[in-house]
């Protein structure tokens, strides 16, 4: 590892910018196509921005579009530092850079370092030399495997045609890396920096869990999922492996040496930057499912990685208390250790809220065949009131908050889509017993009223449904009641609020079944997640309703704001 290793880095300022930022997930596949080919690119956010302006969020995540064979949708990365041509050139991302900073909008990019892609020049080169090569370092080769299973179902391992194997974690075509290697680690600094001397306002780390793996590969013990599960201290011999605390240390003070004006962002006020012109630090926030908070404590120690997604409230299901235990679980980690869990309620790999809340909630944990299938009765009227509540919530909860491209349409899982026109290796590596997750990848439907509804000018990647013409964002913009600009009014309110962002919250007393937590000054947020209407709590004003109010009642399924 470099010089740059030991640590010293202060913890993060309680004032950094990514703290109570609104980051806005674009996967550009799905988002929209300027260039005609049916699949989204760089251009076509660009033409969008104003859409993402107009809706007020602070930040985009761009999910990975760098060259790539799309075995994985992208997150097989072939070339680190360029731009697939399907999603145009370098000079179009930094016109995206540009064009977002001018409309105060920063933009992070997705970093994925476990893997590579299949057709990575160095894995190229590590097959051709062949058994104990030099190349063959960088990645994880044997000559026998273990028992490793991959991610997206089947063995970890892929045998070769002089007779060796190599470790993949998930695709066939997702090689990964050796992180013990010093080209692997000297390679991802090089990445890092490439990207903000681009002007990036951070990194979204892809299973930022996993990359190093334990030595001498052993066997996974069957049934060891379930134990103690902390660097340094896991049951699962590819994660949580104590070198990473390090490694993240050492990307934060490459983050901390490029200082750089990444957009419009307030001065940064860091006590330990002593750059001039720093203004506003880079961000890291790292993928990593946990489900008990001590798996997490250690990354959150302020001087390694920025933040952590708080993934826990994806597969609650539509319950107040369980909703409230989640909430409760990761507010309490980020108090304790000064860190920063951004809320996310949907992203590319899970089915999308609308869907999730209106089927039975008994199935939303449980992998049953009709849920992995799609195959569930989905009330998407139900649904939708569900996950509009949920947007209150979301955005009322002390911190940051990730919104999917698409939740802000209220837009349900596509669940209808042909066998032969999925594209997510999980449906053939499971063979076919998961739908996979091209569901909630549809491309988005910006006007009109058949496909491709303004995506792009003909056929889309992947088909979107027939009956999306009152979900287009056009459709959407002129209705007041719609779910574009319930998100729109959301947004305004709390960038202005200032009991809203980062801070405390006080959960109040409420009937079973309801949700209700004041923030100072002046804020309540109510969510009424039974059966029966209950009293609205002591309010001035109602700031802003999920649905309609009746009289001094809060609807079932139904959220809102006070003051
Ligand atoms: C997590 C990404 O979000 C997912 O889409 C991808 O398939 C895996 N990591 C592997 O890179």
């Amino acid at each position: 590892m470099s010089a740059e290793t030991e640590s010293s880095a202060q913890p993060y300022d309680q004032g950094a910018w990514w703290r109570d930022a609104v980051v806005y997930q674009v996967y550009p596949r799905s988002f929209a196509d300027a260039n005609g080919d049916g699949e989204g690119d760089l251009p076509g956010v660009l033409s969008r921005l104003g859409h993402l302006a107009d809706l007020g969020v602070d930040a985009i995540w761009l999910s990975p579009f760098y060259p790539s064979p799309l075995a994985d949708g992208g997150y097989d990365v072939a070339d680190y530092c360029d731009v697939d041509p399907r999603y145009g050139t370098l000079a179009d991302f930094d016109a995206l850079v540009a064009a977002a900073a001018a409309k105060n909008i920063k933009v992070i990019v997705d970093i994925v370092p476990n893997h590579c892609s299949a057709e990575h020049p160095w894995f190229r080169t590590a097959l051709a030399a062949g058994p104990g090569s030099p190349e063959r370092e960088r990645f994880v080769f044997r000559d026998e495997p273990n028992n490793w299973q991959s991610v997206f179902g089947g063995p970890a391992w892929t045998r070769v045609p002089d007779g060796q194997w190599y470790l993949h974690l998930f695709d066939s075509g997702q090689p990964d890396w050796n992180w013990r290697h010093p080209d692997v680690v000297a390679m991802f600094e090089r990445v890092l920096r490439f990207w903000l001397d681009r002007g990036v306002a951070g990194f979204r780390i892809d299973v930022a869990n996993m990359l190093f793996k334990q030595d001498g590969l052993p066997d996974v013990v069957p049934g060891s999922q379930g134990g103690p599960l902390t660097p340094g201290h896991t049951s699962m011999p590819y994660e949580h492996q104590p070198e990473l605390l390090d490694l993240y240390r050492s990307w934060r003070k490459i983050l901390d040496s490029h200082p750089g004006d990444r957009g419009t962002a307030p001065a940064c006020t860091a006590p330990a930057c002593t750059a001039p012109a720093c203004t506003t630090p880079a961000c890291t926030v790292a993928e990593m499912w946990f489900g008990h908070p001590d798996q997490a404590r250690p990354y959150m120690t302020g001087d390694g990685l920025a933040q952590l997604f708080g993934f826990g409230l994806m597969p609650t299901p539509w319950s107040a208390e369980e909703f409230r235990t989640v909430i409760d679980a990761s507010h309490r980690l980020a108090r304790e250790t000064g860190g920063s869990i951004p809320w996310v309620l949907g992203n590319h790999d899970v089915p999308r809220m609308v869907t999730r809340f209106g089927v039975d909630q008994d199935l939303v944990r449980a992998p049953t065949p009709e849920v992995l299938l799609g195959r569930m009765d989905v009330d998407v009227e139900l649904g939708t009131r569900r996950a509009r509540a949920a947007a209150l919530l979301l955005l009322a909860l002390p911190g940051g908050a990730y919104i999917y491209q698409g939740d802000e349409l209220g837009l349900p899982e596509h669940l209808a889509i042909a066998d032969e026109a999925r594209q997510d290796p999980m449906f053939e590596r499971t063979l076919r017993t998961f739908i996979g997750r091209d569901g909630c990848r549809a491309p988005l439907p910006w006007s009109g009223t058949t496909p491709p509804y303004a995506f792009g000018a003909g056929d889309t990647w992947l088909p979107q449904p027939e009956d999306w013409a009152a979900l287009t964002v056009a459709a959407q913009r002129g209705d007041p009641g719609s779910t574009l600009n319930l998100y729109r009014a959301a947004l305004a309110i709390r960038r202005d609020h200032p009991a809203l962002g980062d801070g405390d919250l006080t959960w109040l007393d409420t009937p079973p079944g309801v949700l209700a937590f004041a923030r100072d000054p002046g804020f309540t947020l109510m969510v009424n997640f039974g059966a029966e209407p209950v009293p609205l709590a002591w309010h001035h004003d109602v700031l802003l309703a999920s649905g309609p109010l009746d009289g001094d009642l809060l609807p079932p399924d139904t959220g809102v704001w006070l003051s």
